[in-house]
């Protein structure tokens, strides 16, 4: 974990910023461009919360999608599920990438902790429209520390290791390079919320 951390942070700060520099909390609006590019990333890797291999080492997989939350707070804004067609590669990682790529997707749900708050201004909360950033039920905590406990369990040679380091940097230009992609989608804004 302390290596995924590590190795991550930099793109991690670059992506904090590149979202935070779009203001998602100014308006419902902008807010709703962000749900939008959570959207289009959650599509994009939802094949990781499917994987029966990936089961097998993360307790609860399933479980941890947070997509039903994110069309629920479609609905609960009234705007229109988007077009699923944003990006034509088909997500592709081996098995030991792939955590890498969980981890990334996992640890986003510890910054949502303080986007939630910011949501709240807006009058959204874990029952309307900002159900995405909300917890799981078990508390924050402990889900990102049974995922924890999950990863530094597994047994991994050096080139496991290394490809499991090179799917979170994958992830992280993906995520960074799809904040251009989903926000120039920017004057359909008008056609997505309705
Ligand atoms: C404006 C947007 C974001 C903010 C303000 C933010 C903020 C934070 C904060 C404060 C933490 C540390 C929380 C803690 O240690 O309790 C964190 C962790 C993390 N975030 Fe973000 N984040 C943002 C977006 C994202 C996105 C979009 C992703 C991935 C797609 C992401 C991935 C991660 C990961 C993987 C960690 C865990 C780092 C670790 O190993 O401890 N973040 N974020």
């Amino acid at each position: 974990m302390s290596k995924l951390r590590a190795s991550t942070s930099a793109v991690h700060d670059q992506l904090d910023k590149k979202i935070m520099d779009r203001s998602p909390f100014a308006s419902k609006e902008h807010y709703g461009l962000f749900l939008r590019y959570q959207y289009h990333l959650m599509n994009y890797v939802a094949s990781l919360y499917q994987g029966d291999q990936l089961a097998s080492m993360i307790n609860n997989l399933k479980s941890r999608d947070r997509t039903e939350h994110l069309l629920a707070d479609f609905k609960d804004l009234d705007m229109i599920q988007p077009n699923q067609a944003m990006s034509n590669a088909q997500f592709s990682a081996s098995l030991h990438e792939s955590l890498g790529w969980l981890y990334v997707v996992e640890g986003s749900k510890l910054g949502a902790a303080v986007l939630a708050k910011e949501a709240e201004k807006l009058g959204l909360n874990s029952e309307f429209g900002a159900r995405f950033l909300a917890g799981s039920g078990a508390g924050r905590g402990s889900h990102w520390r049974q995922f924890m406990q999950d990863i530094e369990a597994l047994t991994l040679d050096e080139q496991q290791e290394q490809e499991m380091l090179n799917g979170a940097q994958a992830a992280f230009k993906f995520a960074n390079q799809l904040v251009e992609l989903s926000y120039n989608q920017a004057p359909n804004l008008t056609a997505d919320v309705a």
